[in-house]
């Protein structure tokens, strides 16, 4: 297929928009409201071309064979020039002195494009004021050209519905939930809007005042500034004018750094460049991450003060009596290696244990057990992986063979299904949720949740399950089993692909509908409905997270959805799949690079003769054989006085491992114990000395994300004081230990990994580089699999298996003295226990401490209001907080948000694991609840989204635009083609 563009021929794609045809051509035209992530939103008129005589808008119009398309005709330039005038009607340019001026000003450039020296229709002022009221970004209504990019943004890939245009108003504005301050609206700060606006009407307030060279004056020398530019714009024209600026935007590339990073808090790997100046963070800019795109949520687009903070540790510290000094590096490591090499020879290798931190880099981690292994000579090596995903990891092995996802955000995307099971993920992976939000509301996607709260998913959900807690491996055996039994099952695809089917059948029989509706407590004609259309539909993908790891039956909860997806197909074709969500941003890369126990990185096993023997020869020295001790394990073998060192890095481990007080009082046993920090966090309390890393901006490395997508990301600022990257924090204890490493730059560690790790065999920093990515398994060649099991399984004769399960009561169940349900998580604006989240001040603002979220129903029963501070005590502690009645919880249930280190949850979790990974069963908690009498304020403030009431619509609407008696289409002639 091809069309003509000014005389030329040039190929097109079948179902092309017209606009993106043209610009691959290279022919410029104007274009102002189109985004191609968003798609034609057809507000701006600016692109009017000619299609065989008629006039036309090009991002409306789909490309089709044999169009004859010009651009530079007399009536497609007086269109667009037209429709632009109308732009310039609502907008001042002032570019020199505005903090948007950095080259990539969609109206400034759309002005040199035509040309512009004079505008026809003056610029007029709305009569509204700026609204400041988000702690994060601004509105200018006197600056906005109504392209509605931003609604757009926010109603459809978003997905808050938060932002809309009543083009019906006199005088049109971008409007919060109707006509609300943004700061009292239902906007979760995700940022999307203020990086598709095309001007400065939305803009970060961090570069209010910081971007520019003139942009710091006051407002009225800003004024002033201003008004001369209008003064000489009749007489000197525009294109003086903006030579002027495009000098001072030139000027600003000396100062403004951008800088490509990955996002440092949850496992969706969104990746964006970093604008600084110094170590000021002017804004997080996300422009094609393969992950994200132009997404973002409020921690990856605001939440980076904390790499500023004031508290930051910056020096090494070293532990005096009851408090800490100050200590040079030198003094520091020296006591470490003094101290390790002391236990080491006292009580052996095993003695020793070492925790990787997910928020850390692949390199670091696999460093971190190589001087596990190598130097000191223990396997007491693991990450936090153990406390949320080694469940899912296991339940895939058990399976189809990879821990990992099957498929990739995409697959998520054009899934005619997606089931969510034990996953708030609108708050805990908010990009990834707003591209099932996104196909659900837009492509006829279906949505399946199974929660315990009625959180956003499910209230978006065509179905909503809340089971019993516990009880999900029962209505999924329940569903596989009716799906089986009732010929919706892909038998071709099992006879195929999949073994021990005929145990795995049997193993079904106590899972009828009626025994999983009992259990569930679910109606048999939902679980009926659930079945019929899971088989019915056009590709299923299942997410789940720590709703399902954190019990008892974690791993095995984990391979029910993985068995559902066998017996209905929905493995090896793109749209199906397993979708285990990871949590923290590297939290399966640590586990990749052999941050655990029993494996070296790859998985490939430590007790394994071969595997070890490559290993000893790569490193040259003798490693221990057998598997190490996992970090539940850990606490134990302190408790019985085993273990009596640890070096823990990034990772706080006294508030998020469950159990928090028995936790404590292991690490307070322990004879020496180092942490590796940013910040003096709760962990640091009990070590003997402290060492100050570096965050993510101020270190290079990858981080591999919960699509498997290993991504590069670079050091945007030096390390703050003494403090140091952690790669070369372990390397320097490692030589001081005799190991001789000589890395010098994060590449050359994964240099050495590559080779002894076929997952990823062919990694290398220049397949990686920029925004380039690679998801494993990636062979020598640097292909990369996005998609899982295209092929075959992940087993020696490339079939999958069928796991049998069998259902166990959870533990730690009520009774008359503990007698309710307490259920806990994330929350969208905090990370965890907030370490890194409390020092973003506008976060703290919006949620400012954690809270109980109490039924409706119990507030009555007990006399609780929104605001009374209750104490909840379990079998293993207590905490307080303040209660908040909502209907996301119901009956007995509570919910508790884990961002707290005052009032942590976990001192009300117990040491209960599941089975297979010893993952603990966070998530199985029993308490009772005492109503302390004083009734506070509401722990939510008013800003926070929740009270905000969103507006949904269908995009921009623009069709109510062209109704307005003053719309008339620039030029003549318009003519709409066909619209996509
Ligand atoms: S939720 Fe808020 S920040 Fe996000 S796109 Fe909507 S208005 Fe903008
Ligand atoms: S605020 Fe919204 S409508 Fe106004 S210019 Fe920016 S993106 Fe366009
Ligand atoms: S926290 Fe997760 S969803 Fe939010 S920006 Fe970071 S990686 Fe993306
Ligand atoms: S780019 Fe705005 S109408 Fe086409």
């Amino acid at each position: 297929m091809s069309f003509t563009i000014n005389g030329k021929t040039q190929a097109i794609t079948p179902g092309e928009r017209l606009i993106d045809a043209i610009n691959r051509s290279c022919v410029e035209i104007p274009q102002v409201c189109y985004h191609p992530q968003l798609g034609p939103i057809q507000t701006c008129d600016t692109c009017m071309v000619e299609v065989d005589g008629k006039l036309v808008r090009a991002c409306g119009t789909v490309a089709v064979d044999g169009m004859n398309v010009v651009t530079e005709s007399a009536r497609a330039d007086a269109a667009q020039r037209a429709a632009f005038d109308r732009i310039l009607g609502n907008h001042l340019l002032y570019c020199t002195v505005c903090d948007n001026n950095n080259g990539n000003c969609t109206v400034h450039n759309t002005t040199k494009l035509l040309a512009v020296e004079h505008q026809e229709i003056p610029y007029k002022a709305k009569p509204y004021e700026v609204d400041m009221s988000n702690p994060f970004y601004r509105y200018d209504p006197d600056q906005c050209i109504l392209c509605g990019r931003c609604v757009e943004a926010c109603q459809n890939l978003q997905v808050n519905e938060t932002l809309s245009i009543r083009w019906e108003d006199p005088h049109p504005r971008v409007l919060w939930d109707g006509g609300a301050p943004i700061g009292e609206s239902s906007c979760v700060s995700c940022g999307h809007c203020v990086t598709v606006c095309p001007c400065n009407a939305l803009m970060e307030k961090s570069m209010l005042g910081e971007a520019g060279y003139f942009t710091a004056l006051s407002k009225p020398a800003l004024n002033g500034m201003i008004d001369v530019v209008k003064g000489i714009e009749p007489e000197l024209g525009y294109g003086a004018i903006l030579q002027l600026s495009e000098v001072e935007a030139t000027m600003r590339e000396s100062h403004t750094k951008k800088t490509k990073t990955v996002c440092t808090y949850c496992g969706v790997g969104c990746s964006f460049d970093i604008w600084t100046k110094g170590r000021h963070i002017l804004k997080v800019e996300p422009t094609h991450g393969a992950a994200n795109g132009v997404s973002t949520c409020i921690k990856g687009k605001f939440g980076w003060d904390y790499v500023n903070s004031a508290d930051r540790l910056t020096k090494p510290l070293i532990r005096e009596g009851e408090g800490f000094r100050e200590a040079s590096w030198d003094e520091a490591l020296g006591l470490v290696v003094r101290r390790f090499a002391e236990i080491k020879a006292a009580n052996g290798p095993d003695a020793l244990a070492f925790i990787s931190s997910s928020k850390c880099t692949n390199e670091e981690s696999y460093l971190m057990q190589k001087l596990a292994r190598a130097v000191i000579g223990t396997n007491n090596m693991d990450n936090c992986s153990r406390y949320c995903q080694a469940p899912a990891t296991t339940g895939l092995f058990r399976t189809v063979g990879y821990g990992g996802d099957s498929g990739s955000i995409s697959d998520i995307e054009q899934a005619g299904l997606v089931v969510i099971i034990g996953s708030n993920t609108a708050e805990s992976h908010p990009v990834l949720a707003t591209r099932v939000k996104r196909s659900h509301k837009l492509h006829g996607q279906k949505l399946i949740v199974s929660d315990l709260r009625e959180n956003e998913m499910a209230r978006r959900a065509d179905v909503f399950l809340h089971p019993r807690p516990g009880t999900d491996l029962i209505w999924l055996s329940a569903v596989t089993r009716y799906i089986l039994e009732n010929g919706l099952a892909k038998q071709e695809f099992i006879d195929k692909w999949v073994n021990g089917a005929a145990e795995y059948i049997k193993s079904l029989e106590p899972f009828t509908m009626e025994m999983a509706s009992e259990r569930c407590g679910l109606p048999i004609e939902t679980l009926t409905k659930v079945a019929h259309m899971i088989a019915a539909a056009d590709g299923v993908c299942v997410l789940w997270a720590m709703g399902v790891t954190q019990h008892i039956m974690g791993s095995d909860t984990s391979t029910a959805i993985s068995n559902l997806l066998l017996a209905t197909g929905n493995y090896m074709r793109p749209g199906t799949g397993a979708y285990p969500l990871r949590g923290h941003n590297n939290v399966q890369g640590a586990s990749d690079h052999g941050a655990m126990p029993n494996f070296f990185p790859g998985y490939q096993k430590v007790d394994d003769p071969a595997i070890r023997a490559k290993f000893e020869k790569a490193w040259n020295v003798t490693l221990p054989p057998k598997p190490g001790l996992d970090n539940h394990l850990m606490i134990d073998a302190i408790q019985d006085g085993r273990l009596k060192s640890m070096y823990v890095f990034g990772e706080e481990m006294s508030m998020v491992d469950s159990n928090a007080n028995y936790v404590g009082d292991a690490l307070s046993k322990l004879d020496f114990f180092v942490v590796q920090e940013i910040f003096f966090t709760e962990t640091c309390r009990f070590a003997d000395v402290i060492l100050p890393g570096a965050p993510s901006l101020e270190k290079e490395g990858t981080f591999t994300s919960t699509e498997r997508r290993i991504q590069r990301l670079y050091r945007a600022m030096e390390p703050l004081g003494e403090s140091r990257p952690d790669w070369e924090i372990i390397q320097d204890i490692a030589n001081r230990l005799g190991a001789g490493w000589k890395y010098e730059h994060p590449s050359q560690i994964y240099e050495e990994i590559a080779p002894l790790t076929p997952l990823m065999a062919g990694v290398t920093y220049e397949r990686l580089e920029g925004y380039k990515t690679l998801q494993w398994p990636v062979a020598e060649d640097g292909s990369d699999q996005p998609l899982l099991y295209t092929k075959q399984f992940k087993f020696p004769d490339g079939k999958a298996n069928f796991f049998p399960l069998t259902w166990y009561e959870p533990s730690n169940q009520q009774d008359a003295e503990y007698d309710l349900h307490l259920n806990n998580g994330r929350l969208l604006e905090h990370f965890h226990e907030g370490n890194m989240t409390y020092r973003t001040e506008g976060i703290r603002e919006k949620t400012p401490c954690t809270f109980i979220e109490v039924s409706p129903e119990l507030a009555i029963e007990r006399g609780i209001k929104t605001g009374s501070w209750v104490q909840l005590t379990s079998r293993y502690g207590k905490v307080r907080a303040q209660a908040v009645i909502t209907t996301r919880v119901t009956g007995k249930e509570l919910y508790m948000p884990m961002n707290s280190v005052d009032e942590p949850v976990n001192r009300l979790t117990s040491s209960y694991t599941d089975k297979a990974t010893h993952t603990p069963a966070y998530k199985e908690t029993s308490v009772q609840l005492k109503v302390l009498g004083e009734v506070g304020e509401n722990p939510l403030p008013r800003t926070n989204s929740r009270f905000g009431h969103p507006t949904p619509q269908k995009g921009v609407e623009v069709e109510r635009k062209w109704k307005r008696g003053d719309y008339s289409q620039p030029g003549n002639g318009l003519v709409q083609i066909k619209t996509q």
